[in-house]
């Protein structure tokens, strides 16, 4: 199969990969330079940072298969790929812990200012009686988007003595008991964003996500909160978390491993404050999933060309392997 690697994976995945089929390496490029390199490519497959839209599959006549090497899908228009007969896959599954894990990092890491401290030191700078904050045990920790990494986050909570609360889109009794058996007790967003000390964001980004939290919610977080995106920078509004952190209300602060904008060059506003931790979008980073996302990747390549993708598609993987529209 020729494929188009468009974003870096793991590397024993990229050697397999290459063993078996004719593979084209265009890592993280522009928009104009991707269109180009697709032209003769039969399956893409990359993560986040890279726009799979309508103008990239139509550039790529003999397009049959998108693999995301990850789990959000915001990056690449689904219509679009049903209506060219493209097939599009996920590996969402291996995530869900390493995000999980590193929204904890930031947590503790924001919570007790770790990262202010370290700078401060290295300024030769000793300023304990600054760099106090919160116990977590006894807080509330708030999920955005209960599902299998925001329930994983509350349950860490829980592990450490807080009270977790999420919501979820559908506010089912089977959600409920599904949350209520990890120790997390669903309420509705509102609940979620007024009574949370750190509030956690793990929606996926769509339509009716972008922008759930803007000025309004941020104006009823409770006052000395946390807030925390690992979900999409469209999810916030980050403007408005701008005025809010430097207008003196009520958020305490803020960490953002997911941006508006993403890439090399990028300027955050938010550098300049001591209150907001940045993160290149690394929460799934960790090795170890990455190399299971990689491994996921080589077998569902191997599949869709043995034409044994639906026999070994999880549930969860399977975005659109409809034929297209008439
Ligand atoms: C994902 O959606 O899986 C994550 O954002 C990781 C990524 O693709 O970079």
């Amino acid at each position: 199969m020729r494929i188009l690697l468009a974003s870096r994976i793991d590397p024993d995945a990229a050697t397999a990969l290459s063993r078996r089929h004719d593979v084209t390496q265009a890592v993280d490029v522009d928009p104009e330079h991707l269109r180009r390199t697709v032209a003769d490519r039969e399956a893409i497959i990359f993560r986040s940072g890279v726009q799979v839209c309508e103008q990239v599959i139509k550039a790529a006549p003999e397009l049959r298969l998108l693999v995301r090497a990850g789990s959000g899908l915001d990056n690449v228009d689904v219509d679009a790929a049903i209506d060219h007969g493209v097939t599009v896959v996920r590996v969402p599954g291996s995530s869900a812990q390493p995000v999980a894990e590193f929204t904890f990092a930031l947590l503790l890491a924001l919570a007790r200012k770790v990262v202010v401290a370290d700078r401060e030191l290295r300024r030769r700078r000793w300023p304990k009686a600054e760099l106090g904050g919160p116990l977590l045990s006894g807080r509330t920790i708030g999920v955005v988007g209960a599902g299998r990494i925001g329930t994983r986050v509350g349950e860490m909570g829980a592990a450490w003595g807080m009270r977790a609360i999420g919501c979820v889109a559908g506010h089912t009794a089977a959600a409920r008991d599904r949350l209520a058996a990890r120790q997390v007790t669903l309420v509705p967003f509102e609940t979620v964003v007024a009574e949370s000390d750190f509030l956690c964001l793990h929606v996926p980004l769509s339509a009716r996500t972008r922008g759930l939290v803007d000025a309004a919610t941020l104006a009823r977080m409770k006052p000395g909160s946390h807030l925390i995106n690992v979900a999409r920078g469209g999810v916030l509004d980050e403007a408005a978390l701008y005025r809010e952190l430097t207008s003196g209300g009520r958020i305490a602060g803020a960490a953002l491993d997911v941006h508006e904008h993403e890439g090399d060059g990028t300027a955050s506003p938010f550098a300049e404050l001591s209150n907001v931790l940045l993160t290149p979008h690394i929460a799934a980073m960790a090795t170890d999933s990455q190399r299971l996302v990689g491994e996921r990747v080589v077998e569902l390549v191997d599949a869709y060309e043995r034409g044994v993708l639906h026999e070994v598609l999880a549930a969860e993987e399977a975005v659109s392997i409809q034929p297209p529209r008439p």
